[in-house]
């Protein structure tokens, strides 16, 4: 009898790290870094109502060490979108998730996990401020600004990232790899042999 899963199985064996050309971020850097940012956000939010809005589904690692570098009392809300098929952004936006929460009179911070071309976020942006928040503002751990489509406002960024596919810390090629503790670059092998 043939096992269906026994080409997965293989393909895994050396674990996730084979397929992973170049780490960029790892994870003691990534963490000081969220930490600076939420110093960052949590002395901008003095005094505001603040709602986080993460965007599903790459940014939840991000979003969990993120909050919790911020002393302040906030809501958080998620929203899922998808713009991507295989490593290309296509520019159409889906809202798959949307909000539970009302966004009038909030201070709405949005936080991704990546800003590529742009074209997720000035979607999201446009569709978000039709709500009436009070403010509202960009945070996002990785900023691609070599490919850049659509110019959008980043108050918060991580690092800036080099124009190359990358994994990991909720960043995934077709679902998988969120669970690195790490970024890094895929081998173009992986997604050129699909
Ligand atoms: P944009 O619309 O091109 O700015 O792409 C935004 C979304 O595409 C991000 O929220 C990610 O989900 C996904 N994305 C963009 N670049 C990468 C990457 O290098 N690795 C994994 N996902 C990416």
């Amino acid at each position: 009898m043939t096992n269906p899963d026994q080409g997965r199985s293989e393909r895994w064996q050396g674990g996730l790290s084979n397929d992973v050309q170049e780490v960029l971020f790892d994870a003691e850097t990534i963490q000081r870094r969220v930490d600076e940012l939420g110093a960052e956000i949590q002395e901008a939010y003095q005094g505001r109502d603040l709602l986080v809005v993460a965007i599903l589904k790459g940014s939840f690692p991000f979003l969990a060490d993120l909050v919790r570098a911020i002393n302040l009392p906030m809501k958080v809300d998620f929203m899922a979108v998808s713009s991507y098929r295989g490593t290309k952004s296509t520019g159409v936006v889906k809202i798959l998730k949307d909000l539970d929460s009302s966004l009038v009179g909030k201070d709405l911070l949005i936080v991704e996990d990546i800003v590529d071309t742009g074209l997720t976020l000035k979607y999201l942006l446009e569709n978000l401020e039709t709500r009436q928040p009070a403010s509202t503002a960009v945070c996002t751990l990785l900023d691609k600004k070599a490919v850049r489509k659509e110019k959008v406002d980043v108050r918060f960024s991580g690092f800036d990232c080099p124009d190359a596919f990358v994994i990991g810390y909720g960043l995934d090629y077709d679902g998988i790899y969120r669970n690195l503790p790490y970024i890094g670059v895929l081998k173009p092998s992986v997604y050129q042999k699909d």
